[in-house]
């Protein structure tokens, strides 16, 4: 199985998690970025995207720089973003078809999931979605325990 990871940032949190799934598996990176960025306003986005999301905000992302075609295996990280995943995961998921892959969801959050999941798997109706991990952070603190992260990590 060849696997890729696949994930979207805005402040660093889910980048630092896919950092290490890359150094401890040696799997592919791709980062999924919006071709406009976000505001660097923090509340400024949060207000912003409160409405947004509820309209299913569309965003366009850069082209990946990569055969996906070559994987079988995605590791996709979003942070969520009022209880779902991120626009341009979201656009990921719409832009590329992920047909008869392995999604591994996981999700850098305040604690509240909300429906992230089941609607990855509606963006993926045609992929199976496995062994996905919530990660908690307290602002940029990780809230979950080294240990946990690293035995998911090594068992991907
Ligand atoms: C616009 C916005 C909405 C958010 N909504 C949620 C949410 O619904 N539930 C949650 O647990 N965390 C929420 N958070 C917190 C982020 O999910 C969390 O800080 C995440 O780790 C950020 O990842 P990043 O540093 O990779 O961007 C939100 C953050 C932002 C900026």
């Amino acid at each position: 199985m060849k696997s890729i990871i696949v994930y979207y940032s805005y402040g660093g949190n889910t980048k630092r998690i896919a950092e290490a799934i890359h150094t401890k598996k040696g799997y592919d990176m791709v980062e999924i970025k919006p071709v406009v960025p976000y505001t660097n306003d923090y509340q400024k986005l949060v207000d912003e995207e409160e409405g947004k999301m509820h309209q299913e905000e569309v965003v366009e992302i850069e082209p990946i720089n990569v055969d996906l075609n070559s994987y079988d295996r995605v590791i996709l990280g979003t942070p969520v973003w009022w209880y779902t995943m991120t626009p341009p995961v979201r656009a990921f998921l719409t832009k590329y078809d992920l047909s008869g892959k392995v999604i591994i969801p996981f999700t850098t959050n305040g604690g509240w999931l909300g429906s992230t999941l089941d609607d990855i798997k509606k963006y993926a109706p045609n992929s199976s979605i496995e062994e996905a991990i919530s990660i908690k952070f307290n602002e940029d603190v990780l809230a979950i325990s080294e240990n946990e992260l690293n035995s998911w990590i090594i068992k991907l």
